[in-house]
């Protein structure tokens, strides 16, 4: 049914351009490529290609949940990458501070210090995704 495949592409496109036009809309999975893979692998598995020249040994990051009675501790996470509150409290070595990485791309006035929460938020939810255990509500 060519029709019909047309009329779904057609609609996967608007809605795609929708979801972009309405706000910065950013992929968790995009962002973690780009910026955490490299450290905590493809997978969250904590396998990433530097992890030989680090001092510690990464958590799989698919266990967060798990570790935590079956909860994603969303607060903790967004925390851990922002890095600007709460840094050196659970003490990632090496982790960078995304909320001040993030912070030199998009600027400091009010509107580039939303699109660097939806960065964090964006990672968050991929992470949340990735979860092996799933948390009981
Ligand atoms: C330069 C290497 C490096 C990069 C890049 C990196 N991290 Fe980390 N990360 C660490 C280290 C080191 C720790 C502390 C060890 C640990 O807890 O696994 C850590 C800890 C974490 C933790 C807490 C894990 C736990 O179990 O307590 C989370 C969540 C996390 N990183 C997410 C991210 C996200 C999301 C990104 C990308 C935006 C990222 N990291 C990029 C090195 C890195």
């Amino acid at each position: 049914m060519p029709q019909t495949l047309k009329l779904i592409l057609t609609l996967a496109a608007t809605c795609h351009f929708s979801l972009a036009a309405a706000d910065v809309a950013y992929e968790g999975s995009e962002l973690y490529l780009a910026n955490c893979a490299n450290c905590h692998g493809m997978y969250g598995e904590g396998d990433g290609i530097v992890t030989p020249s680090l001092s510690v040994v990464l958590q799989d990051l698919r266990y967060l949940a798990e570790r935590n009675d079956g909860e994603f501790p969303r607060w903790f996470v967004t925390e851990i990458i922002d890095g600007r509150e709460l840094r050196l409290a659970h003490g990632p070595d090496g982790m960078p501070v995304w909320g001040e990485a993030f912070t030199r791309m998009e600027g400091y006035g009010a509107e580039a210090q939303s699109r660097v929460d939806q960065k964090i938020d964006a990672l968050v939810d991929f992470i949340e995704s990735i979860q092996i255990a799933t948390a009981e509500e």
